[in-house]
């Protein structure tokens, strides 16, 4: 089992200027949260309680007040700095000693991941795991997403970069599985033409000595890459749409943990202190009389 994750939130955000040139890409609302608890929520939901944060330097008191105290939440989280966006897989190196030669789960601090089978796909996915995980999402958007093309046998075939054709539609999400290696296979990339490491370039290595395992999150989830406004906006009323729906919060940390009997209702009614009346205590006061 896993038992620990990265959450990448640092970059530069530059798809969302000028907006993230004054706040961190991951801090922006979706709907009724930040950013980065969609992400966040996901791994609670599969079980993980502990988290490393790459975060920009000067924006550790950002997330920290973003996250409220997270012992009422029954998680442990950590903060290294990325001194600049060297690439997703420079996660890999800075935080090599947290990391602690164990096997470690990665999501992109700006994925939007949803859908009731997820979370059972996942945390089957993080039992006796070997190798690298990636997994795949079925998507008319090829060109600007890592790609899973297949011979015919069903195997994989190759892994190509924002290809401008392509015979497959499986491109790669922003969540990752590794063993206890990948600090070692990360500090031998070499940076690409646009100058960052890369994560295809990772996973190549995986998959050259055969540890490279998919997962098929399939047509019945949504997934966005909500750093571009686009999907931002999709993401928004899409969760503003369910949310609304079905009077259940999509990412709500605190819900979560308590589901996972991480916490209990006297941590509910310290993280409802924090909060003025909104809809969201008015959400968690109704987990604290509702159970
Ligand atoms: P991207 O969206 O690929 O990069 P970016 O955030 O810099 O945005 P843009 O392309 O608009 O300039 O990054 C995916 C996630 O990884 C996002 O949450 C930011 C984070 N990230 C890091 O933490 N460190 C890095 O070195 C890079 C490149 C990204």
């Amino acid at each position: 089992m896993i038992k620990k994750a990265i959450i990448l939130c640092g970059g530069t955000g530059s798809r969302m200027f000028p907006v993230t040139k004054a706040v961190n890409k991951q801090l922006l609302p979706v709907f009724d949260k930040p950013m980065f608890y969609y992400p966040l929520s996901l791994l609670m939901l599969s079980g993980i309680k502990e988290f490393i944060f790459i975060i920009n330097k000067g924006q550790k008191e950002n997330f920290l007040n973003a996250l409220g105290n997270v012992d009422d939440l029954g998680i442990k989280v950590e903060f290294v700095v990325q001194s600049k966006p060297r690439g997703l897989p420079d996660a890999f190196v800075i935080s090599e000693k947290l990391i602690m030669n164990e096997s470690v789960a990665m999501v992109l601090g700006d994925n939007f991941f949803y859908g009731s089978m997820l979370s059972p796909i996942i945390k089957n996915s993080l039992k006796n795991h070997k190798g690298c995980n990636i997994y795949l999402y079925p998507s008319n958007n090829t060109s600007a997403y890592g790609v899973v093309e297949f011979n015919s046998k069903n195997k994989i075939k190759r892994i190509v970069e924002k290809p401008k054709r392509t015979d497959s539609n499986l491109i790669i999400t922003g969540l990752y599985v590794f063993d206890k290696e990948v600090s070692k296979y990360a500090k031998k990339l070499k940076p690409s033409k646009r100058g960052e490491i890369e994560m295809v370039d990772l996973i190549n290595i995986y998959k050259k000595l055969n540890k490279l395992n998919i997962v098929k999150l399939g047509r019945g989830s949504a997934w966005m890459d909500v750093g571009n406004f686009n999907d931002l906006h999709s993401a928004n009323n899409f969760i503003q749409n369910i949310e609304s729906r079905q009077n259940y919060k999509i990412g709500c940390l605190e819900e979560i943990a308590f589901n996972n009997k991480w916490i209990t209702k006297e941590n509910l009614k310290n993280r409802l202190k924090q909060n003025k009346i909104n809809f969201y205590s008015n959400y968690l006061k109704n987990l604290i009389t509702s159970k």
